[in-house]
């Protein structure tokens, strides 16, 4: 078997871990324009898939389970990301194929981000610096605005970004509360079962749960009728899990006061009546985007792919794929 296995990169990555695929693999690009003839080529010699999408954004392309019938002698999809939703792992895990992702390594960094865009959204930081440059200030100060010291905190997701997060709310010194299936047994805040209860007991509600069917459009008009006039949505997890257009309708007529968006439903569009809102915070999937920490998430990757290579355990395998299989 060759020292360099065949490897198939479904779309641009980040340099440093490009250049450390083509050291230890032979890469072969979905991206190319001659990708199809490749398949056709290469396909049955494919024993590792890189994916996710790299430090400039972009779209890379979904391995699903028809690219991996494609790739009968495929051992390992190793997933930029610590969401893995672009990779259908149920097909993986029956095909006995390891899937990887990033997780760990960001988890302090979206919850900076999460906090600051929390912030952001209810002190109207962004609006607020647009009417300095604008040349607004002399004319009138900033109007005043809603603030965090009267706010229930709530999150979606106690998982490790959610802890993350909490952590650093706590620093705030409000109430905080969450939703998950299960109780988090360590965790010293209020569990709500059900995501209505959640949501009508607090007045800001951060998302930081996976994408996937199981969460596709739970945060829906239902839960914004819920959450109320006075509150906030913060999404940080995936645009899937909020209903857009029910989102759209609520910020519109008031039914919910404001919303801070990192993540899209169809990305990287972003729907006009968004952009067109002054009481939206509008970032473009940036919360684990700083260098230290994609370098960190790209060595995961790589890491993953050299120790299936060299025939040990991966180091961060998805629960729907427990198999660690050799190289
Ligand atoms: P994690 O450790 O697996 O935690 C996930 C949490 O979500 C758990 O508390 C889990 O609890 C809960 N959850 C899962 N499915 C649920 C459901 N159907 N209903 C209610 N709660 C559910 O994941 P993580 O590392 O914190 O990452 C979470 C997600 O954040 C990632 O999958 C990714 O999509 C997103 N993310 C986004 C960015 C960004 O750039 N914006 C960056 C990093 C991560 P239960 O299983 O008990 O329900
Ligand atoms: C990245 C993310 O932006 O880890 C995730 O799940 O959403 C982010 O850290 C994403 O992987 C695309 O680069």
């Amino acid at each position: 078997m060759s020292s360099r296995p065949d490897l198939l990169q479904t779309g641009p990555m980040m340099g440093m871990i490009e250049a450390q695929l083509n050291e230890h693999f032979t890469v072969h690009r979905l991206d190319a324009p001659d990708a199809e003839a490749m398949l056709a080529e290469v396909g049955p010699r494919i024993r590792a898939v890189a994916t996710g999408v790299g430090s400039t954004g972009g779209g890379a392309r979904r391995v699903t389970d028809a690219l991996m019938a494609r790739l009968p002698a495929l051992e390992i999809v190793a997933n930029f990301g610590v969401g893995y939703d672009s990779v259908d792992a149920e097909a993986a895990g029956r095909r006995g194929v390891v899937v990887t992702n990033t997780p760990g390594v960001l988890d302090d960094e979206v919850a900076d981000l999460t906090l600051g865009l929390l912030l952001a959204t209810i002190r109207q930081i962004p609006q607020a610096e647009r009417h300095l440059r604008e040349g607004k200030w002399p004319s009138g100060g900033f109007p005043l605005t809603a603030t965090l010291r009267d706010r229930t905190l709530g999150i979606v997701g106690m998982g490790r970004i959610g802890r993350a997060i909490a952590r650093r709310l706590e620093g705030f010194g409000r109430p905080i509360a969450y939703h998950s299936r299960r109780k988090v047994a360590d965790v010293p805040y209020t569990h709500y079962p059900d995501l209505i209860g959640l949501a009508k007991a607090v007045d800001a509600l951060i998302v930081i749960v996976p994408g996937g069917a199981e969460t596709e459009r739970m945060i829906n008009a239902e839960v914004l009728a819920a959450l109320g006039p006075k509150g906030v949505l913060i999404n940080v997890a995936r645009g899937s899990v909020v209903d857009e257009p029910a989102l759209i309708a609520a910020l519109a007529d008031g039914t919910i006061a404001a919303a801070g968006l990192d993540v899209f439903a169809n990305e990287p569009q972003v729907p006009e009546a968004l952009i067109g809102m002054s009481h939206v915070v509008l970032l473009p999937h940036v919360a684990s985007a700083t260098h230290v920490t994609r370098d960190a998430m790209g060595q995961l990757v790589v890491d993953n792919l050299r120790a299936w290579a060299a025939g040990e355990p991966v180091l961060t395998p998805v629960p729907e794929t427990p198999v660690n299989r050799a190289g």
